[in-house]
């Protein structure tokens, strides 16, 4: 099939590079000519694993081109998935310029029948504006579709090639069986595509991320509580998860969600519940205690320093919202880096995908160190904020050598606090008694 995808970002470009892996003939648009020039090149503007091979492959075969002329890839393609980003108007609502924008372009450009599916998280209504924007240009036949991405960036290319499920809201048998065509060859061990109408379609991939945030704002709160009272998380959170009923996943305490989906979902599904008059008290607190949890690391190294941490020199290991990716909109890392400087510390950072992302944002007001423990030497702590593999088991002796205080506080429980007592450190995690 001829598919244009509107937008080359995290999405945009997994799902460009997936579909044309299957054999189409795909072309990704993007308005940002940096980004186009350097994928045409070969060059990943950003760190997901196994993307790489996936376009270098499909571009050298020529079912993966790039360009900046959204206009002529909408007039070359049958299929146009927009996939342009949707972030937080100021009132928290999802910001659809750049949706309506791309339908605007795609009304203008109807060379013949097209199927448009809208691939950007969107509120419900949004595909019936996309549809009106599109018509107010042609009158050409086109359907609209509303297939939301439930990828997780670290594991995209692979969330995307073998999907859990493919949800799809259609409105005509035409549209369906392009959407079952396209996704056939990623549904073949048995996984459904889950048709249905376009409001539940647009609906359930708010609901998902509500939930999984749901997940971690509430075992961040039962984690303060257990600081609180004496108990384990650790030991909680295995205790719950292992009833079917609940499960494992998304229940590990830590320094809050962040990334580019889950807070602005939270958010816009807040609004969308105040326009509609129906109050999201649940969602109201979910957020307001990942705020919260976004302060508790900064708040572990004040109390540490009794308050006195002008001056001192903090390091951070981890800058992206999560591992396997240089992503860091939203990190909590960012938050507690700000705290820091604010309190007048110096903050030396390490991140094995994120250091160039996160420059973008502090520029020179931190340093960052190549290897780990560069940016460790001479630090008076070192405070964990992402899980990557390589921080899992580090040289301990050669942490405490380094540190001039042996003060670990950690945002993702990587370590055993009995064992770091051993060692000789003073260690400070999520939910767990310090030591
Ligand atoms: N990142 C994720 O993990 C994820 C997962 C599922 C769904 N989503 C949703 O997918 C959408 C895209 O997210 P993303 O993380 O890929 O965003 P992104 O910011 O990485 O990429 C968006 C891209 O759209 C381009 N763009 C903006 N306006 C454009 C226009 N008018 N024409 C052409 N290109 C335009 C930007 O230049 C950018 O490259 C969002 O709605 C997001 O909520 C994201």
């Amino acid at each position: 099939m001829k598919v244009a995808v509107v937008g080359t970002g995290y999405v945009g470009l997994v799902v460009g590079a997936g579909l044309a892996e299957t054999g189409n003939d795909v072309v990704c648009a993007d308005v940002d000519a940096a980004k186009i020039a350097s994928l045409r090149q070969d060059r990943i503007p950003i760190f997901e694993p196994g993307l790489e091979p996936l376009v270098v492959r499909n571009q050298k075969e020529g079912r993966l081109t790039f360009t900046t002329d959204v206009a002529d890839a909408v007039r070359r393609s049958a299929v146009v998935f927009i996939a342009v980003g949707t972030p937080p108007d100021e009132d928290g609502s999802a910001d659809l310029q750049h949706v309506l924008e791309v339908a605007r372009t795609i009304g203008q450009n109807m060379t013949g029948p097209k199927t448009v599916i809208t691939k950007s998280t969107v509120p419900v209504g949004t595909a019936e504006r996309v549809r009106a924007e599109i018509a107010k240009h042609t009158r050409t036949a086109f359907y609209v579709v509303s297939n939301p991405e439930f990828l997780k960036e670290g594991a995209a290319v692979d969330d995307f090639m073998k999907p859990d499920r493919v949800v799809v809201g259609v409105d005509s048998p035409e549209a369906r069986e392009v959407l079952n065509e396209l996704y056939a060859p990623f549904v073949r061990t048995g996984k459904p595509i889950i048709f249905m109408d376009i409001p539940s379609a647009e609906m359930t991939k708010y609901a998902a991320n509500a939930m999984l945030a749901t997940r971690i704002s509430f075992m961040n709160q039962i984690a303060l509580l257990c600081e609180a009272t004496g108990a384990d998380a650790h030991l909680v959170r295995k205790g719950i998860g292992s009833d079917a009923r609940i499960g494992s996943a998304f229940l590990f305490p830590g320094p809050g969600y962040g990334g580019s989906c889950f807070p602005k979902d939270v958010k816009a599904l807040i609004r969308t519940g105040e326009e509609r008059g129906v109050p999201l008290g649940i969602l109201q607190a979910v957020e307001a205690a990942n705020d919260r949890q976004k302060h508790v690391l900064f708040e572990k190294l004040s109390r540490r320093f009794e308050g006195r941490l002008a001056g001192r020199t903090i390091a951070v290991w981890g800058l992206a919202f999560k591992a396997q990716t240089d992503d860091v909109r939203e990190s909590p890392a960012l938050v507690l880096i700000e705290a820091l400087l604010g309190a007048g510390v110096r903050v030396a950072a390490h991140d094995p995908a994120a250091i160039e992302t996160t420059r973008r944002v502090f520029g020179d007001r931190i340093t960052y160190g190549e290897h780990p423990y560069d940016v460790i030497a001479g630090a008076d702590a070192l405070a964990i904020l992402t899980e990557w593999l390589e921080y899992r088991t580090p040289d301990f002796p050669k942490i405490h050598k380094l540190l001039r205080r042996p003060l670990i506080v950690d945002g993702r429980n990587l370590y055993d606090p009995e064992r770091m007592a051993k060692l000789g450190f003073t260690y400070d995690s999520i939910g767990r008694a310090p030591v």
